[in-house]
């Protein structure tokens, strides 16, 4: 690609005028392991840039750049930055207290809310993170049958506990070493006995998995769309298949809807697919940016938390201020459900289109899959179908993209993922499609 020898004077460029945020980056990796609070964060290139402030659709860092912002805080920002109505009711909330450590209004208002808008929510339970709600599905999941097993896809996220942070994004020669046991992303990880792991999208090998296991296995948790490796959407049938076939086993259906929910549309994948799980995990988009998390589910499993026979703990957990944000972001994405989702919809699609279409008059081998407000872009010939699929794209091609367009004033996430928030506009669309076709131009 020949945009690529330029690479190297736009790179110059972005340290150039990023100093503020090397210089920070420097102090920060002192006293803060790493420089980040996150280990997904350490891979940004140039470094790790420092932010001051954010407005819809764009971002500023302490340099004073301005970014029209698609990585929008790995997700969350589903009304982009600093939304009037939830900033508000933050603000209103932070006035009367962080936290009471006890019960209050919103609680039981947020709940009601969440209940009537996803399918499988009887009852729910709150959280600060997905991780967190994570292991209370699977606990309940273990409660409610007596066995300890279960089953993920390769590929799918869950969170970054030992049980679940296994075959996440292995390489071709971890996998094959694996012989299909669950691979660990880093040291320090106890070995998982109880981890089943099979491809996504292979009904072969889930049902072989079902014939040899299924009496053993508690839960079966899935990222309903696939959106941390590739944005890979189910085959047709194959949701229906993983219902049927836990359904006749007695094992829980689990969706993890951290990043599904509330973005492919507001009842989740599980609405826009049309398959009800029996339990399902939402955080990312319903709390705008705000740290809350929510398991929610049928009543015969939500009924051990509620009879005390499942523990399920947490300081903060249901904190006003976290339910503000929460609240007003619901209220705001349930009230307006019927335009809102559909428009954020087509300008996503006319994006990643566009995106698609200007690389390959470039001459790049692309794929771009996804739904309108989460998509992927990779450097490969055809879209993925498993996670093994992924290991084709060229990555190195992907973030030299990404660092043109950082110098173009677009952010973006290093893995090829884009998030649009109902803060972008068409003429964001438009200003980001003239980037693109800047980079590549070379
Ligand atoms: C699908 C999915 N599940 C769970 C998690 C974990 O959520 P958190 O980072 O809030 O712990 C993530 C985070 O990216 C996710 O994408």
């Amino acid at each position: 690609m020949s945009f690529r020898s330029r690479i190297p004077e736009r790179e110059a460029k972005v340290q150039g005028k990023t100093r503020g945020s090397l210089e920070r980056f420097e102090r920060a990796r002192r006293a803060l392991a790493g420089g980040v609070s996150s280990s997904l964060r350490r891979s940004a290139r140039p470094y790790p840039l420092f932010y001051t402030h954010g407005a819809g659709s764009m971002v500023e860092d302490v340099d004073g750049n301005r970014y029209c912002d698609y990585g929008l805080a790995w997700g969350p920002l589903i009304l982009g930055h600093a939304d009037p109505e939830v900033t508000e009711a933050v603000v209103r909330q932070a006035s009367r207290g962080l936290t009471f450590g006890a019960q209050h209004d919103l609680e039981y208002q947020v709940s009601e809310l969440l209940t009537s808008i996803i399918p499988c929510a009887d009852q729910v339970c709150f959280a600060s993170t997905g991780t967190e709600a994570v292991q209370v599905a699977l606990r309940l999941a273990r409660a409610a049958t007596g066995r300890m097993k279960f089953l993920k896809f390769e590929g799918h996220y869950h969170g970054w506990m030992d049980n679940v942070l296994c075959s996440y994004h292995p390489t071709a020669k971890e996998v094959e070493l694996a012989g299909g046991h669950p691979v660990p992303a880093g040291r320090g990880q106890a070995p998982q006995t109880n981890t089943l792991v099979v491809e996504w999208n292979d009904q072969a090998a889930l049902q072989r998995v079902f014939e040899l296991h299924g009496k053993d296995l508690a839960a079966v948790i899935c990222e309903p769309m696939l959106c941390n490796s590739g944005c890979i959407a189910p085959q047709p049938g194959f949701l229906a298949e993983l219902r049927a076939l836990t359904l006749a086993h007695g094992t829980v259906l689990i969706f993890d809807e951290v990043i599904t929910g509330f973005r492919l549309d507001l009842g989740g994948a599980q609405t826009w697919y049309g398959v009800t799980p029996d339990l399902c995990v939402l955080a990312k988009a319903i709390g705008a940016g705000a740290a809350v998390s929510v398991m929610g589910g049928k009543s015969e499993y939500m009924n051990l938390i509620a009879k005390g026979e499942v523990v399920h703990a947490g300081t903060l957990n249901g904190n006003p201020l976290a339910l503000a944000a929460c609240g007003a972001c619901l209220g705001r994405l349930s009230r307006e459900a019927s335009t809102l989702y559909p428009a954020l919809r087509a300008r996503g699609e006319r994006l990643r289109s566009g995106l698609e279409a200007i690389l390959r008059q470039s001459g790049a081998t692309v794929s771009t899959q996804g739904d309108g407000a989460v998509f992927q872009v990779s450097f490969m010939d055809a879209p993925a179908r498993t996670y093994r699929d992924t290991l084709a794209a060229d990555r190195a091609l992907y973030s030299d993209f990404a660092l043109g367009l950082l110098d173009e004033g677009v952010l973006v996430l290093p893995d090829g993922r884009w998030y649009l928030s109902t803060a972008h506009t068409d003429a964001d669309v438009d200003a980001t499609l003239e980037a693109a076709r800047r980079v590549v131009a070379g």
